[in-house]
């Protein structure tokens, strides 16, 4: 990791990053950013399903030296987090890609940028010289997929993630009930295109395209064999932070019965309600390669752009490398099913359970 991504920061602690983005932001981008659809239980159970784990740590064992350096689709990388793919980071900060595509760099994380407009694809592109992912949404016809696939493989993107869990706009009641609609979902064209795109449309990108492939959206067993049968690289696992289907389960939930279904085939990615470096051990124990997170990093950009998603980064990293020493892990691989355990959620689960001790701060 480059020195220059080591700044120190008068903000101490992930819970700092929450306080200061609701400081920064008005109420209605806080409450796009933090929300989800509907009754927001997708969002809830995300937290739920991390939450409902303890450690199970072994002691005694060498953890002088911690290594959290892991692999993403053959390069190396200082851990294995990703920043997951946000179309409207414009909302948060500005010269957004510019300030995210640089802060994953110099930290050695990979960052997934969204949308295909061609000032973000290219933004991201030139700042982020490391470990790249663009992430489509299929709102065209065949042809027009194919030439948005070939821009991202021309721009020197590692992989085109394409997410599939929207296949509808979901009911964002926290933003319906203020009048708050997104310009930028108000402008979305090709949603019938989105709706129609099935497990051949798939296969047909998959037959055509050498870019490697990651399918995003995807919450059970059955999906991940198939989508393995068609040969992707990656399942991702994500119900898009809850914003998509309510009433959904805990994304962590999902993740031993894709691992079972995997067997190995693809690299298995996941997000949803990671926070802190605990929730992403957790992910690892259970069979994760690599765990991405939205709204965490949001905090820190929202904060201080470049600075902020660098600092998120770093305490992350700091609390990843501590939960590993404590449970006696000095590698990714001492990472095993036997570390932990079922249990029952010590707080009520919601969007900020990661963060209990916020309520006493009261952020406006
Ligand atoms: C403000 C916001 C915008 C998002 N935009 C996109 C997007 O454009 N494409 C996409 O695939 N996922 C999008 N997501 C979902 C994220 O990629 C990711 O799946 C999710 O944020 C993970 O949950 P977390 O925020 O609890 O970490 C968005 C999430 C948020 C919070």
């Amino acid at each position: 990791m480059d020195s220059e991504a080591r700044r120190p920061s008068s903000l101490q602690t992930l819970q700092d990053f929450v306080t200061a983005a609701r400081a920064a932001l008005s109420d209605e981008i806080w409450d796009y950013l933090i929300g989800g659809s509907e009754t927001e239980t997708t969002v809830c159970r995300n937290r739920q399903a991390i939450e409902s784990l303890a450690f199970r740590p072994r002691v005694l064992r060498r953890v002088d030296k911690i290594d959290t350096g892991a692999d993403f689709l053959g390069k190396p990388v200082t851990m294995p987090v990703f920043l997951a793919p946000v179309g409207s980071i414009g909302s948060f900060w500005e010269n957004a890609p510019d300030a995210l595509g640089r802060a994953a760099t110099d930290f050695g994380v990979p960052v997934f940028g969204s949308a295909v407009k061609a000032e973000m694809l290219d933004a991201i592109a030139a700042a982020a010289s490391g470990p790249k992912v663009f992430q489509i949404y299929t709102r065209g016809d065949r042809a027009w997929i194919d030439g948005n696939i070939e821009r991202v493989a021309a721009a020197g993107y590692d992989a085109c993630a394409i997410t599939v869990d929207n296949a509808v706009t979901s009911r964002r009641e926290r933003d319906m009930l203020k009048g708050f609609e997104k310009p930028w979902r108000k402008a979305a064209t090709g949603m019938n295109h989105q709706a129609a795109f099935d497990w051949d449309d798939v296969k047909y990108l998959r037959d055509k395209h050498a870019i490697k492939l990651i399918i995003k959206g995807i919450n059970t067993a059955e999906d991940a064999a198939k989508a393995c049968e068609i040969g992707v690289d990656v399942v991702h696992i994500s119900n898009h932070g809850g914003r998509q289907l309510d009433s959904g389960r805990g994304t962590l939930k999902a993740l031993p019965e894709v691992v079972a279904a995997v067997k190995g085939r693809a690299k298995i990615f996941i997000d949803g309600g990671f926070c802190r470096g605990t929730d992403i051990v957790k992910a690892l124990i259970l069979g994760a390669d690599m765990v991405g997170i939205g709204r965490m990093y949001l905090y820190g950009l929202a904060t201080d752009g470049y600075d902020g998603v660098t600092s998120v980064l770093n305490i992350l990293e700091n609390e990843i490398a501590t939960c590993m020493a404590l449970l006696g892990a000095a590698r990714l691989s001492d990472l095993d099913g036997s570390l932990l355990e079922a249990a029952v959620p010590v707080y009520p689960s919601h969007v900020h359970s990661a963060f209990p001790l916020l309520s006493h701060y009261q952020p406006k």
